[in-house]
């Protein structure tokens, strides 16, 4: 349970890029929560063009930390999650949202129409290219909903681009899942007597500087 005296802000100071984590594991209702809130997060178009690969395996962590520049997280991580995003977003996944939703709001397929309509022009119009930026993009949202999940929850982060995505998808066996990794979140617990970066302080844009008020 949560302290109500603890802000959100309060959790956005305490929260730092973990470098080096104990190894101790995330309790699993702090995980439940970290997790729902990334699969609750908000997608453009309601697609939700990613997934995410949850590694706990020690053996696994061990093969992908060469392929991130041998950073500590991914070891002494308690889970490592892995976002990906799908190589083919086309008319399949259109119709499995669509299904989807008809399920859930108890509605028929055909009332669907206008908003299947609005999915197909988002999808279908882009190149692959540009369907991949804009799934990275939505996959970067629920990156950022994970990472204040565990803020909220005293858990530590770290978000990480740091890693050969080929190798990742190589070892974690994407490709054939049809997904490609694109950023992690390591989650766990700062070690922080032999981490240099828990006691420095934040450094951010000063207010006036950063918000443009009109
Ligand atoms: C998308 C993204 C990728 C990042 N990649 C790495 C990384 O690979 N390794 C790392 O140690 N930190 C990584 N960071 C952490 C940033 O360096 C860090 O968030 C930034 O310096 C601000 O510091 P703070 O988060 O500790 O306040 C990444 C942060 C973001 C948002």
């Amino acid at each position: 349970m949560i302290d109500s005296k603890y802000s959100l802000v309060d959790a956005m100071n305490w929260r730092y890029a973990t470098k080096k984590m104990n190894g101790q594991s995330v309790p699993s209702d702090k995980l439940r929560t970290i997790l729902e809130s990334i699969r609750l997060s908000a997608s453009s178009v309601g697609l939700q063009p990613y997934r995410v690969m949850v590694v706990t395996d020690a053996e696994t962590k061990m093969r992908l930390q060469p392929a991130a520049f041998g950073q500590q997280q991914i070891i002494g991580s308690s889970h490592l999650l892995v976002f990906a995003v799908h190589e083919n977003i086309d008319i399949d996944q259109v119709n499995n949202i669509i299904d989807l939703m008809a399920q859930k709001r108890q509605v028929s397929i055909e009332s669907l129409s206008g908003y299947k309509s609005m999915l197909e022009k988002t999808v279908l119009s882009r190149s692959e290219s540009d369907l991949y930026h804009w799934a990275t993009k939505q996959a970067y949202i629920a990156l950022g909903s994970g990472m204040v999940a565990a803020a909220l929850e005293h858990v530590d982060s770290t978000p990480m681009e740091g890693f050969d995505a080929r190798s990742f998808d190589e070892i974690l066996g994407l490709h054939q899942l049809g997904l490609r990794s694109v950023v992690l979140l390591a989650l766990g617990f700062r070690d922080a007597k032999n981490d240099l970066n828990s006691t420095k302080a934040k450094v951010r844009i000063p207010k006036d500087d950063f918000f443009i008020w009109r």
